[in-house]
């Protein structure tokens, strides 16, 4: 889809469809949403329409809605429209304003608005879009929504607008061979009144553009099968970002693992006959000695059977999802490299499938880290924290300032948060604090989980430094209390978002009613996170 920034008035627009807006409870509407309802009432429509607008007229070049405004306010009046945030309604212009339709979108209550506007205006963009999409307009106009109200800034409604409006229009075909029923809007144009805001309005549409192209593509790999979506496909995929976003890749392959021990990571790939990578991705590498640093790590399981300690077939179903933490770092970095965020950020995705064979790890083997850590295996299972040991000993390489790993690592921590945000490990104050700022501003909630040094006792072995999983109930935080043990750095953060990757249901409490994360499909979870804490750092 092509966003555009125009300049002028939306009733003037010629757009198939134009979107205005309206807040629960508001029996006339003003700004825009007034000036259009006016207009649709044509010369009849009130008191105060016509061509002179008198010295009280809005800055929208026509006058505020009066008593006997137009359509819009009779919807309202016949209660038909409440402005509930997912409500939309379309009107027929009948030649009042050029545009061929008026998509009418609900924001909500103005409480609700004002606790995250952002939000807010993400998923009333995305529930416009959907409709548009229904109505197969090709070229769609809409209004900053936040921005007249005062709760954004220009730029910042712009980026809500239109990442609302491309998040909410994806879509996965996956490998279907009919033809799509559906073909999106082609174009967006935000339509501004002021000409100064033009740049503002721009610089918001590309931050949306640049983090919409990183989720888009983290819901792709995720979605896309396991036998398509290999470790190998994963480093190509790293290798394209690179190219786009101008970053620097590079792909280890097992021969070089062994050669930097990562005996941690191995142990999971030698079940598999499909090779394991270890992908590395670098934003500003040329730059590495005066900009701070944060290495970004994401689990690459393309598939978790459980190994020997195997899943049953219900557990295993949605285990294509299991690299989703690459997923979200290679997608965050391709945003990042984008935005050229004036960072210097490394993307590791240590990327293997956790599989049963002649060659597979078992129960009671030991193996040694790249940090020489001896590790005895308890469950094949608790495969993920094996390849992320050896990714968070090779982060200590590039001296960061911040580790963040990503992972979809225990269900017990998606049952201890009922699925209403990941979980967040750190081991600094300030580090948790900017996670946790970062998650409320993309509403990509994370929640503090304790690092209680008693997890380490669980994790106890007779035979090796540390066993890869803690005694039964355990579950959460023994994993990081595991990951712990390979971190030798001052802040490290670890986020568990087990059951976030995808929402196959559409039951997942975080996503519930959000328009703009696709049900039944992967949600890109961990990218606009990721993105936004990166972004914060810089500012
Ligand atoms: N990939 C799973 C975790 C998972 C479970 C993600 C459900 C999404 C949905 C992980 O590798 C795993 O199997 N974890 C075990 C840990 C246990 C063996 C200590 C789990 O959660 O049961
Ligand atoms: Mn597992
Ligand atoms: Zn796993």
């Amino acid at each position: 889809m092509d966003v555009k920034v125009v300049t002028g008035a939306i009733q003037e627009s010629d757009a198939d469809g134009i979107v205005v807006n309206l807040f629960e409870g508001v029996d006339v509407p003003g700004g825009a949403t007034g000036v259009v309802d006016a207009a649709l009432g044509g010369p009849h429509g009130g008191p105060h329409s016509g061509p002179h607008s008198g010295p009280h007229s809005g800055p929208h070049g026509g006058p505020h809605s009066g008593p006997h405004s137009g359509p819009i306010q009779d919807l309202i009046a016949a209660g038909d429209f409440e402005g509930k945030a997912g409500q939309v309604a379309v009107l027929y212009p009948r030649g009042a304003i050029p545009a061929r339709r008026v998509i009418l979108v609900g924001l909500g209550s103005r409480k609700d608005f004002d606790d995250d506007p952002a939000e807010a205006v993400r998923r009333a963009a995305a529930h416009a879009a959907q409709k548009a999409r229904d109505l197969k307009v090709e070229r769609m106009a809409s209004i900053l929504h936040g921005a007249g109200s005062g709760d954004l800034s220009v730029a910042e409604a712009a980026q809500a607008v239109t990442e609302g409006t491309l998040l909410g229009l994806y879509e996965y075909r996956g490998q279907k061979t009919d033809e799509p029923d559906k073909t999106p809007p082609q174009v967006l144009e935000l339509t501004i009144f002021d000409d100064e805001d033009v740049s503002s309005a721009q610089r918001g549409v590309d931050a949306a553009r640049a983090i919409a192209a990183g989720v888009t593509l983290a819901r792709d790999l995720v979605n896309l099968p396991p036998n398509i979506c290999t470790p190998t496909y994963l480093a190509q995929a790293a290798e394209e970002v690179a190219a786009v976003a101008g970053l620097c890749v590079e792909v280890l392959d097992r021969e070089q693992m062994e050669a930097l021990n990562m005996g941690a990571l191995l142990a999971v790939a030698q079940g598999s006959d499909t090779p394991p990578k270890f992908i590395i991705l670098e934003h500003n590498a040329g730059r590495a000695d005066e900009l701070p640093t944060i290495v970004l790590v994401g689990k690459g399981v393309t598939f978790d059977t459980g190994g020997y300690s195997l899943k049953s077939g219900e557990g295993m179903q949605t285990m294509k999802t299991d690299m989703a933490g690459a997923a979200a770092v290679i997608g965050a970095l391709r945003t990042i490299g984008e935005m050229d965020a004036p960072l210097h950020v490394v993307g590791l995705a240590p990327a293997s499938d956790n599989m049963i064979s002649g060659r597979a790890y078992r129960p009671q083997e030991v193996f040694t880290a790249s940090n020489g850590v001896t590790i005895e295996i308890v469950s094949t299972d608790a495969e993920g924290r094996m390849l992320l040991a050896d990714a968070l000993v090779y982060a200590k390489r590039y001296n960061p300032d911040a580790v963040l790993d990503i992972a979809t690592l225990t269900g017990a921590c998606y049952v201890a948060l009922g699925g209403a945000a990941a979980g967040l490990f750190s081991t600094d104050d300030g580090l948790r604090d900017a996670l946790l700022a970062a998650g409320k501003a993309t509403a990509e909630k994370v929640w503090p989980m304790p690092l209680f040094s008693a997890y380490k006792k669980t994790l106890e072995s007779e035979t090796a430094d540390v066993k890869n999983s803690g005694s039964r109930g355990s579950g959460v935080g023994s994993s990081a209390m595991f990951l712990k043990q390979f971190v030798d750095y001052p802040a490290w953060a670890h986020i568990d978002m087990a059951g976030l990757a995808f929402d196959a249901a559409g039951k997942v409490t975080l996503f519930r009613d959000n328009p703009y994360v696709s049900k039944k499909s992967a949600t890109g979870f961990g990218v606009r996170l990721l993105v936004e804490f990166v972004r914060r750092w810089t500012a």
